[in-house]
């Protein structure tokens, strides 16, 4: 908590960087759950955004940039909103954060009544981008990730699993992916399980996973709550009768990872961010966010963050500070560049993001449980956009 509390206060401190002023200012209108269960979401993204700031200045092509953040409790209708208030109020340029699914859909046809982009920093539903032309993802999708998993599962003995995700958006994605790509290899899904996204509750359903003996429980749960998983997971001895835990890696969340325990060290997972990635600008990346707020470890959240100012920053300075939707999009188009995740860039066609996705084990490293990537799948694009 007392955690949260410093990050937040650096994330108020985003909004006062640059004071209201001139026409000049470019005002970016951050919409992230800084309270509520999907705090830490918020609190990830605002401080990459903040880092992000810090290092690179608050002027991009001779325009003032202003970010305002406001608290939607990842609640659609909190998020709509306040999204029309910072659009009619603020004259906001940009709208950006959405730190899950139903937020990004209540804001889209806000977007692009207002002409104006839609940054997702967060949310993973392949639908998001398709919800309005001025959507540009720098998150992820569960497709990405999921499909990959059930590739690598059949491929290393993994035959019979139970699917369990929770109940939203993200997580039909995740098993709907999951699940044709494992069936099509010749794998068998004894159970599909969906767990309610507000005070979820797995023991139940893990009492009666573990009777049915699968090698595996394919998991999705969001950002947050990897780690009341992994303890209901342990409580009822899944990982004493030898079943794994496979799925995206949400999780396997840096943010809680090393509160997880040792049970869950050697649990693979297929996902976009590890803060063990080994690249130099990731070590610097991991080093400033743990100065800048009291030794928090990034996670896979706060490179959405991170990587949507960057194509505001980049979008700008190719329309020499030309706001506007279609400028604006028009710019991010096709961007590729170096995240701390690895390689992106945007799709031209679907704005969606392209990425390296990882498969990761969990070891112990210095004392710390760290996700370590040990093969890379490279430029994945989401599997929702090419099956159309
Ligand atoms: C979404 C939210 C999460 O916290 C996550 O880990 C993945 C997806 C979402 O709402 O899209």
């Amino acid at each position: 908590m007392f955690r949260f509390l410093a990050v937040v206060f650096a994330a108020v401190a985003v909004g006062c960087v640059v004071p209201a002023q001139a026409q000049g200012t470019v005002k970016i209108g951050a919409l992230l759950p800084m309270t509520g269960p999907q705090q830490s979401t918020g609190v990830q993204i605002a401080a990459a955004i903040h880092l992000y700031m810090v290092q690179h200045g608050d002027t991009v092509a001779g325009r003032k940039i202003q970010v305002i953040v406001k608290d939607d409790g990842a609640v659609a209708e909190a998020s709509r909103r306040l999204a029309q208030e910072l659009i009619v109020n603020e004259k906001v340029d940009v709208l950006a954060g959405f730190g899950v699914t139903p937020t990004a859909f209540a804001v889209s046809p806000l977007a692009t009544e207002a002409k104006i982009p839609q940054i997702v920093m967060a949310a993973g539903t392949s639908s998001v981008t398709e919800r309005s032309p001025y959507v540009v993802r720098t998150s992820f999708t569960l497709a990405q990730s999921s499909v990959i998993m059930a590739e690598w599962a059949l491929k290393n003995g993994i035959k019979k699993v139970i699917s369990m995700v929770s109940d939203f958006a993200p997580g039909i994605d995740s098993e709907n992916f999951f699940r044709d790509a494992f069936l099509k290899g010749g794998g068998e899904i004894s159970q599909f399980i969906r767990i309610p996204l507000t005070n979820p509750d797995f023991a139940p359903f893990l009492q009666r996973a573990r009777d049915a003996r699968p090698d595996a429980v394919f998991i999705f749960v969001p950002s947050g709550q990897g780690g009341i998983f992994v303890r209901q997971f342990v409580e009822r001895g899944l990982d004493k009768a030898g079943i794994k835990i496979i799925g995206p890696g949400d999780v396997t969340d840096d943010d809680l990872l090393n509160g997880m325990g040792d049970a869950v060290i050697g649990t693979v997972t297929a996902h976009m961010y590890s803060a063990y990635h080994p690249s130099p600008l990731n070590k610097d990346y991991v080093a400033a966010m743990r100065k800048a707020n009291r030794n928090m470890r990034p996670n896979f959240m706060s490179v959405g963050g991170y990587d949507g100012m960057h194509v505001v920053y980049a979008a700008l300075e190719k329309t020499q500070g030309k706001t506007g939707g279609d400028a604006l999009v028009g710019a991010m188009k096709g961007m590729a560049w170096e995240s701390p995740r690895g390689p992106i860039s945007i799709d031209p066609e679907t704005r969606d993001i392209v990425q390296n996705i990882y498969m990761r084990r969990v070891e112990k490293v210095e004392g710390e449980l760290y996700n370590v990537e040990f093969e890379t799948f490279p430029a994945v694009k989401d599997a929702g956009k090419i099956k159309k």
